[in-house]
């Protein structure tokens, strides 16, 4: 600045270096000799076996197991059984004689002992601390040295002697990083959890994601007695991985058998505007509903609404139905929705959503017991996706007996009768209706 926003004066700003009081951030450096690079060959692996915990669909989502000295970091909207799904996974680790460390920033120590107390867990070994400062916790961590270390939530935590209020993100960054360092220093597994925040005062846990080895959000909404755990981000193992859990009583169990568990039994009911998508979640194929409806839109800008796919895309397919199926939707207000809060960001998907708007524009039932997949190119052409074998050999395992899918999907053998294969959407479309 030039002029000086007070008094008016040109040129009487003077550049001062202010000491950065903040402690430093950084790593403390390596010893030089220690820093020579290594021939990639020689690296030893460390291949500690993965700590169960104790919830085969949490397994899942972290590639198998807890892996000591990492650092997850599970975020998720209030309520949604954050507390819950660690509380359990710390007593299974402490019945399997490791030493948990449970601090919760939160709530009390009465408040955990009652969720303790649901969760059948109360005699358990886990060793909980109700403290939120920072330097409290790495002392005590310091001191017992756990196998692994469960802070509910990491938002809470600060360190007084930063200006920065609790909650903010300059707090978040700090607290989250020297944890995730002590992890990695001390060798114990770090388990974070972090509030989904709209924004205000208290910082989300996106903030941390770079700094920690594997990312972890609930998805849906907490009206759905079913949970998703989805891995966004995992240095251990694969990201696409699903973990569904059904929250009871007793805290949450895993499902055993999620393939149709988004679907109203087997055989949903034909209705226009619907269409069961055969989704690869993962290593795993989950057969979802998805559910369209157009109606006269009132105001000049039609809406377009969706709920578990992105809107960018629906919006794509749309224009793809108007071009190449010759269905006006210029006029319609548009509403896309995936049955049972599960979230599909695949493009295999769009076969099945611009089918559910062509059969709700035209009022028209899609055949009996079909399964759809299928990505939709601006030409309105059908493209292979990938996993097509698995995703037709759990659709007809369900008792979905016609399968619609990309006319180029290589399949070395099977029953072709139950295939519809279609290379455009238009024939997409001309077949079924004779079906
Ligand atoms: P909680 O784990 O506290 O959510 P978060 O930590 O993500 O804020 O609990 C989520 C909800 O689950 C809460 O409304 C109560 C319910 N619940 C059960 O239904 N069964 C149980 O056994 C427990 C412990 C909680
Ligand atoms: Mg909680």
């Amino acid at each position: 600045m030039g002029k000086c926003p007070d008094c008016g004066e040109w040129n009487s700003l003077v550049e001062q270096v202010v000491e950065n009081s903040a402690p430093d951030l950084h790593r403390p450096a390596p010893p030089i000799e220690d820093a020579a690079p290594v021939p990639l060959r020689e690296i030893q692996l460390d291949t500690t076996a993965r700590w169960n915990t104790g919830l085969s669909e949490f397994d899942r989502v972290l590639g198998g197991g807890i892996v000591p000295g990492s650092a997850v970091l599970l975020g998720g909207d209030p309520g949604i059984g954050k507390s819950t799904l660690l509380l359990q996974v710390g007593h299974a680790l402490a019945s399997a004689g490791r030493s948990v460390v449970y601090v919760t920033s939160e709530e009390s120590l009465g408040q955990t002992r009652m969720r303790a107390t649901r969760l059948r867990a109360d005699q358990s070994d886990v060793v909980v601390m109700a403290q939120a400062n920072l330097d409290v916790i790495m002392n005590q961590v310091r001191k017992r040295n756990p196998d692994v270390v469960i802070v509910d939530s990491i938002q809470m935590v600060y360190r007084p002697d930063l200006p920065s209020a609790p909650g903010s993100a300059t707090q978040l960054r700090d607290a989250g990083t020297r944890l995730v360092w002590l992890a990695k220093q001390m060798g114990f597994a770090l388990l974070l959890v972090g509030h989904v925040t709209k924004e205000g005062a208290i910082a989300g846990p996106k903030i941390l994601e770079h700094v920690v080895d594997c990312v972890a959000y609930f998805e849906g909404d907490r009206y759905q007695t079913h949970r998703i755990v989805r891995a966004v981000k995992n240095r251990y193992g694969s990201t696409e991985e699903l973990g569904i859990f059904e929250m009871t009583d007793a805290g949450l169990q895993p499902v055993r058998d999620p393939a149709t568990l988004f679907l109203d039994g087997a055989a949903p009911r034909r209705q226009p505007g619907s269409a069961i998508l055969a989704a690869a979640e993962g290593t795993r194929v989950l057969l979802v509903e998805v559910q369209a409806l157009c109606v006269q839109s009132v105001f000049g800008a039609a809406k377009r609404k969706t709920t578990g796919v992105d809107a960018a895309r629906v919006a794509m397919i749309l224009a793809v139905v108007e071009k190449h199926a010759r269905v006006v939707l210029g006029d319609q207000d548009v509403f896309v929705n995936i049955v049972g809060g599960v979230r599909v960001a695949e493009p295999a998907a769009d076969l099945a959503i611009a089918l559910a708007v062509v059969g709700a524009m035209q009022r028209r039932a899609l055949p009996a017991g079909c399964a759809i997949f299928g990505e939709l190119g601006l030409g309105g052409e059908v493209r292979a996706v990938s996993q097509s074998r698995q995703r037709i050999a759990e659709a007809q395992r369900v008792g979905l007996t016609r399968i619609v899918l990309p006319a180029r999907t290589a399949l070395d053998s099977g029953s072709e009768s139950s295939l519809v294969r279609c290379g455009h959407l238009g024939e997409a479309i001309a077949q079924l209706r004779d079906l």
